[in-house]
């Protein structure tokens, strides 16, 4: 989890000299800022006022139109634009030093009816969605960050969805797309956006095929959006590794509408593993360097979709109907607060896994860290996922900790310091059933 110390200096100096005496006393924002991301929420322009738009403005360092921005909103009548919620988010956001992901300029759902209900051939409307992002991406052109260029492309088998845009021009609009949101606001990051591919599966496997076509082709795409509309107590376990190989794609990732919904109503026991659940995609983020960001969908339970779309279900946000802070708050909170002290720069690390031995119930694995920098840790700590139920009974040389399924380990004084190119090994017995494959995300950070 440690990530490039980018962000500014001073900012980072602030956030470990202003120690705040818990986490929650710095804005979830500057948080964040310090660890090199950024920290957004999705608004609904009409209720920015008061403590809404105080909390909005204060905690978060982007902003997301959470409908303003979608065509039905902008153009429900051909021609007749009114960018009057889209101007008032995106004013809202310079009055506060906020970036912003516009959201969204071709997407399935939410289309005006004279697009949906008209007759149109291939040609005509590849030109209407040309024209609209020209227009839509032409009006914010230099004010906006990300663009949702294409959002929700995919089937959950992870096949083209069929969209109108995909009945009428088969795959080919995504690049489309994407190019001519490239010429109407060069600046932005142009992503692609999903739901339901922030785990390792068939989805996240058809999206990573696209952005791979889409690369092939030389598409301006530089992002992946992960949606995460997440379940209470399921959190991928590869989402991590899944984030990463995309990275490795050579695009960004970001988390762009986290929420994380229960069944009502809420306790005190679920809105605690909530709180787990918001800090465990937090770190996920945090552990890949090209992560640019998470956007919870919305920051208060009075302004959640969730309570409309999935009946029975709510309380998916960070704070309460009565914007007062939940669990969830802190869970982020935590996870963007620095462990310990920052390790000096020129320290590196790599990470091995081993199962030693393996019997009917039980095995026995020891974990290296290795020194790959240049100069002598000074403390290191390993994380990992277990996939299959794995569950760590004992460990030796290391201070071994579970939840869940993700279990992270640190170093104990007398193995704290290991001299460049020297290793440290620990060891751990753990039960298994089924399967006990590899961990998932193994990674390692240098300092106390
Ligand atoms: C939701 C909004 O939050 C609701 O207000 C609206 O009624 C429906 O859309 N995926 C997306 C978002 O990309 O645009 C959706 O937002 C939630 C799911």
């Amino acid at each position: 989890m440690f990530r490039r110390l980018s962000a500014s200096v001073a900012l980072l100096a602030a956030a470990l000299t202003a120690t705040p005496a818990s986490a929650a006393d710095a804005p979830l924002r500057d948080l964040a800022a310090a660890r090199g991301v950024y920290l957004g929420t999705a608004v609904t322009a009409s209720r920015l006022t008061g403590g809404y738009a105080q909390i909005a403005g204060a905690e978060f360092g982007s902003v997301t139109p959470g409908n303003e921005m979608k065509w039905s909103s902008v153009e429900p009548t051909r021609g007749t634009y009114d960018w009057s919620g889209a101007d008032r988010v995106v004013a809202f956001a310079e009055a506060n030093g906020q970036e912003v992901r516009g959201h969204t300029l071709v997407w399935h759902s939410q289309l005006p009816s004279w697009l949906t209900g008209g007759s149109f051939t291939a040609d005509e409307l590849r030109r209407i969605m040309t024209d609209h992002i020209a227009v839509e991406a032409g009006r914010y052109k230099g004010r906006i960050d990300h663009w949702d260029v294409v959002n929700e492309p995919l089937n959950d088998d992870g096949t083209l969805r069929q969209s109108l845009w995909a009945k009428a021009l088969g795959e080919s609009y995504i690049a489309d797309a994407f190019r001519a949101a490239r010429a109407a606001d060069p600046a932005a990051k142009l992503y692609l956006n999903d739901y339901s591919t922030d785990g390792i599966g068939a989805k996240s496997d058809g999206m990573y095929a696209l952005v791979e076509r889409l690369l092939a082709q030389g598409v301006p795409i530089d992002g992946v959006g992960f949606q995460a509309h997440l379940v209470l107590g399921q959190v991928p376990v590869t989402l991590e590794p899944n984030l990463r190989r995309f990275a490795d794609l050579g695009v960004d990732v970001a988390i762009t509408e986290l929420d994380i919904r229960m069944q009502l109503p809420a306790t005190e026991a679920k809105l605690d593993r909530q709180k787990a659940d918001y800090a465990s995609v937090l770190r996920a983020c945090l552990a890949v360097t090209r992560c640019a960001g998470v956007t919870v969908w919305g920051f208060t339970d009075a302004d959640s979709w969730i309570p409309d779309f999935f009946p029975g279900e709510g309380a998916a946000t960070p704070y309460d109907e009565n914007l007062a802070r939940k669990p969830a708050y802190d869970g982020i909170a935590e996870a963007l607060t620095p462990v310990g002290n920052p390790p000096p720069t020129g320290t590196a690390c790599a990470v091995t896994y081993t199962v030693q031995s393996q019997w009917n119930t039980g095995f026995t694995a020891q974990v290296t860290v290795r020194n790959t920098g240049t100069t002598a840790l000074d403390g290191w700590r390993t994380e990992w996922g277990y996939g299959s139920g794995q569950r760590v009974t004992q460990a030796w040389n290391a201070t071994v900790t579970q939840t869940a399924a993700r279990v992270t380990a640190a170093s104990l004084s007398y193995n704290a310091s290991v001299p460049p190119g020297g290793s440290v090994s620990f060891g751990l017995n753990g039960t298994w059933s089924g399967t006990n494959p590899p961990p998932t995300g193994l990674s390692c950070a240098t300092g106390s």
